[in-house]
């Protein structure tokens, strides 16, 4: 008999559940990891439900939202960054193909002063296909990432509704704090 596929309709059922059993945010992070990563071992899972049946699309999309978990497939360009900024929130994130490289940061101020953080390089975490990993938990939430392998097919789960969600972009350099959101996309 064959194995069963494990599909993205699953996994969003299966996380939607784990999110529901109300547990701290490092549990919670770890119970959603291995289905994550069953998730991410097949190659094709985005296929299961890209808008037009296609493994490898060429944008990102929503797979699931809600107030305290979304769910989103993100396909990184070759040599696409992403500026220095949080989730206020925890983040899971399994790589299907290429690499995903983050560039972690900790606070050092006690954030007493407004649209000001202190910010220290930590350890930085490469994902690569077929592996998951998760972000520090908020107020070190605070990550850059570099795609350094080409084009990039990732997904991530957030425990919060990201697309909705007011977070931070950090200036190593000055010091400043920007709010911003991302454009909701329903
Ligand atoms: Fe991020």
């Amino acid at each position: 008999m064959a194995t069963k596929v494990y599909t993205v309709r699953e996994f969003v059922q299966d996380a939607r559940a784990i999110v529901d059993g109300d547990l701290d945010e490092a549990k919670t992070i770890e119970l959603i990891s291995e289905p994550l990563s069953r998730l991410i071992s097949r190659p094709d899972c985005l296929r299961d439900v890209a808008p037009d049946g296609n493994p490898d699309p060429d944008a990102g999309f929503s797979i699931y939202r809600s107030e305290n978990l979304a769910i989103m497939a993100v396909i990184w360009a070759p040599d696409a960054r992403a500026p220095i900024h949080n989730h206020n929130g925890w983040a899971l994130e399994g790589v299907i193909s290429g690499e995903e490289f983050n560039h972690n940061y900790q606070r050092l101020d006690d954030a007493s002063v407004p649209w000001y953080a202190k910010l220290e390089e930590v350890d930085p975490s490469t994902v690569r296909a077929g592996e998951t990993t998760s972000l520090m938990l908020p107020p070190n939430d605070i990550h850059s990432v570099e795609i350094p392998k080409g084009k990039t097919l990732a997904i991530h789960v957030y425990g919060v509704d990201l697309a909705a969600q007011w977070r931070y972009r950090f200036d190593l350099e000055t010091g400043e704090v920007t709010p911003y959101v991302m454009r909701a996309r329903r």
